[in-house]
């Protein structure tokens, strides 16, 4: 097989192609704004199956499903007061809400957690976009990378995590936020599980009221457990200088002037940072290089996102 033909250009033939497949029950990765999914039919007990299989995913972690608007959010899941405000607000975009499934509900109970919510994002990327609007059902999608492992932000990403294990991985140029979506539980009292772009306080002011943070002991997001987001390397927080054999990832100028070195963001940009991340965790590791050591990240906005994403890398 010819390396990389299932990556497909962003052309009218090829999205006819990614949607013929997606019909037949196959799984294959989709960009999003955020980062890339590995995408199947989320009303296909064999295509959810397929998607825990690839990414070798326990199947306790429950995934993500990609509606193309808020009426087909809603007719899979129960009436939420929060839901309209925030999406109006926020949809199409990095957010996903944690629902009740409604129990006529045709998606596969194999996405669900084990207390029978979903999690339920519209992406804004044209791509994802347009292959949902052709389609006739919703699509789970979680990150389109082993588990445990860093979410891919390029098609090449993805095909170094599957290579030709997957049929079609739809490109879509490097993601445009990098890192995942803010996950808010809406059952009950609302709960940020997961920061993001989206922050605690922008849905706070949203919502007018406070919104609580998952406390460790009971985990409802079990994507949340420590260890997760590694780049197979360890990695040091708040570092100014690499270790032996080792690489650093900078925010802001530095005077050091070694070749191992790599900007976050020349000009202390927090959505920079966040959008060169992983693909930069990738190159170090593919590089060589044996640790990333990380400057220290001002904890705010997305920074909040960032600094969440480096502590579990570094476990
Ligand atoms: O930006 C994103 O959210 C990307 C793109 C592809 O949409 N997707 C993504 O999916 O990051 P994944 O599976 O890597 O992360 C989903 C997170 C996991 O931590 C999972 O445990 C949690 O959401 N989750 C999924 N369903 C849930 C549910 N019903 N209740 C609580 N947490 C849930
Ligand atoms: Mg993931």
């Amino acid at each position: 097989m010819k390396k990389y033909s299932n990556i497909f250009p962003p052309r009218e033939r090829y999205i006819e192609k990614v949607v013929k497949l997606l019909r037949l029950g196959k799984v294959g990765a989709l960009p999003t704004e955020t980062v890339y999914g590995l995408a199947g039919n989320a009303y296909s007990n064999v295509a959810v199956r397929k998607i825990y299989q690839l990414k070798k995913r326990p199947k306790k972690n429950p995934l993500i499903v990609h509606f193309y608007n808020l009426e087909a959010i809603q007719k899979e899941t129960e009436f939420n007061p929060y839901l309209k405000i925030l999406y109006k607000k926020f949809s199409p975009g990095p957010i996903t809400y944690v629902l009740k499934l409604k129990k006529k509900s045709k998606i596969s109970k194999l996405v669900l957690n084990e207390n029978k919510t979903i999690a339920c994002r519209v992406p804004s990327h044209f791509l994802f976009r347009k292959v949902l609007k052709k389609l006739n059902f919703p699509l789970a999608a979680p990150s389109a990378n082993l588990s445990t492992k860093v979410s891919p932000t390029s098609a090449l990403d993805v095909f170094d995590e599957f290579k030709h294990n997957i049929p079609f991985i739809l490109d879509g140029k490097k993601t445009s936020i990098g890192l995942e979506s803010s996950v808010i539980n809406l059952v009950g009292k609302p709960k940020l599980l997961r920061p993001g772009m989206i922050t605690e306080q922008e849905l706070q002011k949203v919502l007018k009221k406070k919104i609580s943070k998952e406390k460790t002991k009971k985990i409802l997001s079990p994507g949340q457990m420590k260890k997760h987001y590694s780049p197979g390397i360890p990695v040091y927080l708040n570092q100014k200088l690499p270790k032996k054999n080792g690489a650093i990832l900078l925010f802001g100028k530095s005077k050091y002037l070694g070749k191992n070195k790599f900007y976050l963001s020349k000009s202390k940009s927090l959505k920079e940072a966040a959008r060169n991340l992983y693909s930069l965790m990738r190159k170090m590791k593919h590089l060589g290089y044996k640790s990333i050591s990380v400057n220290s990240i001002p904890n705010q906005g997305i920074g909040i996102a960032l600094n969440d994403r480096l502590k579990r890398a570094s476990q």
